[in-house]
């Protein structure tokens, strides 16, 4: 029988990687300064020993003030580029695909790492604790949720700083030798932030009711970025397709987001990885295993419907080899169709897999889909002593 859609290569751009999967961009609160250390280079690294062939480096911050916690990446300075390139290189060596996100948390900056906000019982990282709660960047000057430190609203003079530093954090990845860039649009950080009308309540050609003030800064962001990188190089865009308060007069939804992901298409990004949420405290969320699939299937619905050929990313509780394997393959018997250079196909919800969670649980779980499914999968010469073993069929 033919290899499953979700093993055969797909193209962006210059770049090729060799099946379907990604690893999901994953905060792991452990760089120095912004630097990253041995922690990610053994992290990243293993998912390049075991088949995954594109891997995302963690939301890096592109200025101080945007890193999430004290401990986030970051590419705001020289210094942080040769700790990340000792990470591509690695994954290179491998035969494999590295690309970073790159990200400002806005309100939602200078908080702690989870272990310490367990121990501790708070969430914000004071002064004394490394924080920046006084310095928050956001749209608005409307806090996250209560107990958290209101956010200055951006001038437009930082609005332009802000930029410059998303061009030179792209420049920074570029030159540490990364694949791709995916800019973090989702979860309720700063450009989730200009984009809702609940967070973004500002008055001049950044904000307020209108779409196009809304999506203003993102696309400049995209335009900047688009101008530093290679022409050959992917760009990816995060976003939440719906902030999930349809149950409030006016948020983000998946309306806005389809029209959102025509526009991007035409400024030169090659994938829409389709999240969802993290705007609001007080979202509503019904979770099933497609909940967050079926909103990156819509998009790509409507995409071709439009003939644009931006490729989707799908994620979201991705933990079985069947779900890996259908969320790009579409039905069962569908099995001719091809999504190659951004060409989609008629059932395939999505045409790349990205996966977190259970990748922290399986680094190897690239290789158990494809044993799952009968499939092969390239590993490093020194394990080739101990090939995986293709699950018998039937
Ligand atoms: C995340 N997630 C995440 N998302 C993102 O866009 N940038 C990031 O840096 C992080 N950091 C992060 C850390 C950890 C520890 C987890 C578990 C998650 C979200 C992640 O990429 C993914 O979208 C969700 O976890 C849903 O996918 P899974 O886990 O169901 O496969």
């Amino acid at each position: 029988s033919p290899v499953p859609t979700v093993f055969t290569p797909l193209t962006i751009r210059g770049l090729t990687l060799q099946n379907r999967f990604a690893v999901s961009p994953m905060c792991m609160y452990s760089a120095n300064n912004g630097h990253l250390t041995d922690f990610h280079l053994v992290h990243l690294g293993q998912y390049a020993l075991h088949g995954t062939p594109l891997t995302i480096v963690e939301a890096t911050a592109v200025t101080p003030n945007g890193r999430i916690s004290p401990e986030d990446s970051g590419l705001w300075q020289d210094s942080q580029i040769a700790p990340l390139k000792r990470v591509t290189d690695f994954i290179h060596s491998q035969g494999q695909k590295v690309g970073i996100q790159l990200a400002h948390a806005g309100r939602k900056a200078s908080t702690l790492a989870p272990w310490h906000y367990r121990t501790l019982g708070k969430e914000v990282a004071t002064e004394e604790l490394g924080g920046w709660p006084d310095n928050l960047w956001a749209p608005s000057p409307i806090p996250w949720a209560e107990g958290f430190p209101t956010p200055k609203e951006m001038t437009l003079a930082q609005i332009q700083d802000l930029i410059q530093a998303w061009k030179s954090a792209a420049s920074r990845a570029v030159k540490a030798g990364v694949d791709l860039i995916e800019i973090h649009g989702a979860h309720g950080y700063l450009l989730t932030e200009f984009l809702s009308p609940i967070t973004n309540q500002r008055t001049d050609q950044y904000g307020g009711a209108p779409f196009p003030n809304r999506i203003r800064l993102l696309l400049e962001i995209i335009t900047a970025i688009r101008s530093v990188i290679p022409p050959s190089m992917p760009l990816f865009l995060r976003i939440s397709a719906t902030e999930w308060m349809s149950h409030s007069s006016q948020s983000w939804d998946l309306a806005q987001s389809k029209k959102l992901a025509s526009l991007v298409a035409d400024l030169g990004v090659d994938l829409l990885d389709v999240s969802s949420g993290g705007n609001n405290p007080d979202q509503k969320i019904e979770a099933h295993p497609y909940y967050q699939i079926d909103l990156a299937s819509e998009i790509r619905e409507h995409l071709r419907k439009e003939g644009k050929k931006m490729l989707i990313g799908a994620v979201g509780m991705v933990t079985s080899a069947e779900m890996a394997r259908d969320v790009v393959q579409g039905e069962e018997g569908d099995e001719t169709v091809e999504v190659v250079d951004g060409e989609h196909g008629t059932k395939a919800r999505a045409d790349l897999v990205l996966v977190a969670r259970q990748y922290l649980r399986e680094p190897e779980f690239v290789l158990k889909v494809a044993a799952e499914l009968g499939v092969g999968v390239r590993l490093p010469l020194q394990y080739s002593r101990a090939p995986f073993p293709k699950k018998k069929k039937g």
